[in-house]
């Protein structure tokens, strides 16, 4: 009896397993992967978008056009550049993680962009990630969609706010709390420098649903979430020639 009631529950445990994964994989109804195609979600879909790292000159065109990374006028590809791309659920609050232990920013540009999209192609303006002297480890990125389809991508920042209760931080330019790079540990520190990009979608999906995970990370901003959030780690893709 104890046997059969046993194999019951591994099988029913299989089948809540299987329909689960069904569930998940047909909720996720956008196709496109790369970061540079264009496309426009609903909900429970999930979205690619990527972030580049590079010089602040390296993402403009002629010296003053800012273009998305995803444009082949920049030649990225050839710069000193890196890009990691990840592909969270559209309208839930992620924290995205870049581990530094074997890549330092610094080392490329010290700059970042976030982008998605080709014809329809957005771009954050270039956020400073780190210099020789200094590194910031703490972002918040929009994404800001209309009908679905990306519009804006921007880093909201908290003018230093965060910086008050940590004394090995400094607030730069009066928008970045950053951390000596020296106290790193891909810098003979004792600092895991990783970078923390927290993620939330405003506007409307495709149906002109409207997202609600930037109100709730603006809320939830002074409890940070960066304790909560361990479950979406993208890897750092080494290649831009293996996207574009
Ligand atoms: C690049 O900039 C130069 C000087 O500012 C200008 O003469 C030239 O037309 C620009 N080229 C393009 C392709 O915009
Ligand atoms: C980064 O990777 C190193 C080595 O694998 C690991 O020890 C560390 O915990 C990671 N840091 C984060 C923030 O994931
Ligand atoms: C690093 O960036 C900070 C903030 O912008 C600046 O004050 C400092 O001079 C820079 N250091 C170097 C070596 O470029």
């Amino acid at each position: 009896m104890a046997a059969v009631s046993h194999l019951l529950t591994a099988a029913m445990a299989l089948m809540v397993a299987s329909s689960w994964l069904l569930v998940a994989h047909s909720a996720d109804t956008n196709r496109a992967y790369s970061p540079c195609s264009d496309t426009t979600v609903q909900r429970s879909d999930c979205f690619s978008f990527g972030i580049a790292f590079a010089s602040r000159t390296s993402f403009f065109y002629n010296g003053s056009q800012q273009l998305s990374p995803c444009d082949r006028r920049l030649s990225l590809s050839s710069a000193n550049s890196q890009v990691a791309v990840f592909r969270p659920k559209v309208d839930e609050i992620s924290l995205l993680t870049v581990n530094t232990s074997s890549f330092s920013p610094d080392n490329y540009g010290g700059y970042m962009v976030a982008f998605a999209g080709r014809k329809y192609a957005a771009r954050s303006v270039p956020a400073f990630v780190a210099n020789s002297t200094y590194t910031v480890t703490s972002f918040t990125l929009v994404l800001e969609l209309k009908k679905g389809r990306l519009q804006n991508l921007y880093w909201k920042r908290d003018g230093c706010a965060s910086c008050s209760e940590k004394s090995n931080f400094v607030c730069l330019n009066k928008q970045d709390c950053a951390i000596k790079i020296s106290d790193c540990k891909n810098h003979g520190g004792s600092v895991d420098c990783s970078l923390g990009i927290q993620l939330a979608f405003s506007g409307t999906d495709k149906h002109l649903s409207v997202f609600n995970s930037w109100y709730e990370v603006e809320n939830l901003r002074q409890y940070s979430l960066y304790g909560l959030y361990s479950n979406l780690r993208d890897s750092l893709t080494s290649q831009y020639n293996k996207i574009f």
